[in-house]
């Protein structure tokens, strides 16, 4: 065969190839481009959790939800996930006990095969200042966040193969800090590091891990924020308080194929609020509130 011959076979071949590899991806993104996969959600029976587990069970994949105390959130999702012909389970979890995670690992690897995506959701919060702090605050906020995610991510790890994706819960909190949140937002910087640190360890084995960073989305915890400043929306510059779906995209979003190059990164979901420094409320006075009186 002339070489010339020999190229123009190679080149037919390979276009054949891709476009059956391009068929394959397009059927299975028709079944939802989570499918096949099998996730786990740490403190999902409501608020951001349940909207990630409902988004994931939308794309295709089987979910295995954990409750703390909200035992009937839990399986309310799931029988919402049912509903839309999903698999899901629900099992309660509490992240501050390392053999509870390992025994609840166990059971979803057999019940729903490995884990392909962690999504580190669990949290609390808890108002104090500094000089009133408790050891029984500091070391509660910790526990919850910093050690039920590491320990939930190092299980995980465990059973991930190419392809795992770890998702960590983070806030805004992290960068600006909070008055009378200071455990909190330490517990969230914490977070960050660690993302970024496991993010460099498991890269070579194919897993991402990333973080998201919240601003104020609407579920049970910011409901204290919507009691004492009600009219505080006036400080976002997209006026209003996100959605739990708002999250559950980017989470469904880093939790896909399509995020297979991102990793270490934090994503801040906030309508644009760590923006609005008092310097910009004041230019955005001065220019735009102008503007739009003129109109
Ligand atoms: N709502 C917000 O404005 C906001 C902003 C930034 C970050 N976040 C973070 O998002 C995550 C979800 O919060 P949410 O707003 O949906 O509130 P939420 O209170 O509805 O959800 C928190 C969940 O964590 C669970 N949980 C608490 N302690 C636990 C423990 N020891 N073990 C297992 N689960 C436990 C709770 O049962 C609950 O289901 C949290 O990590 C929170 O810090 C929320």
């Amino acid at each position: 065969m002339s070489m010339r011959k020999k190229e123009d076979t190679q080149n037919l071949e390979k276009m054949a190839k891709k476009t059956v590899i391009d068929r394959v991806i397009k059927k299975e993104a028709e079944k939802g481009r989570l499918f096949g996969k099998t996730a786990f959600i740490t403190g999902a029976g409501a608020g951001i959790g349940r909207a990630i587990a409902i988004r994931f069970a939308n794309e295709g994949a089987k979910v295995c939800l954990t409750y703390n105390t909200n035992r009937d959130g839990g399986e309310q999702t799931v029988r919402e996930i049912e509903k839309l012909g999903g698999t899901a389970l629900a099992v309660q979890l509490d992240v501050r006990d390392v053999d509870w995670i390992h025994r609840v690992f166990e059971e979803t690897e057999a019940n729903l095969g490995n884990i392909d995506i962690l999504v580190n959701n669990a949290g609390t919060y808890s108002l104090t200042l500094v000089k009133n702090m408790t050891e029984e605050q500091l070391q509660e906020m910790f526990r919850v966040h910093v050690d039920g995610t590491i320990y939930c991510s190092r299980a995980a790890i465990k059973s991930m193969r190419e392809g795992g994706r770890i998702i960590n819960m983070a806030s805004i909190t992290a960068f600006s800090g909070d008055i009378a949140m200071s455990h909190y937002s330490a517990a969230k910087a914490a977070i960050i590091g660690f993302t970024k640190s496991l993010a460099l360890e498991v890269a070579r084995h194919g897993i991402t891990v990333n973080a998201i960073a919240p601003g104020i989305i609407e579920t049970a915890m910011s409901k204290m924020m919507n009691e004492v400043a009600p009219d505080f929306t006036k400080n976002i510059p997209i006026p209003r308080l996100g959605t739990p779906e708002e999250v559950a995209h980017v989470v469904s979003f880093l939790a896909s194929q399509e995020a297979s190059y991102i990793t270490g990164a934090v994503f801040t979901i906030d309508g644009g609020l760590s923006l609005y420094t008092p310097m910009n409320q004041t230019l955005y006075k001065l220019f735009l509130e102008a503007e739009l009186s003129q109109k």
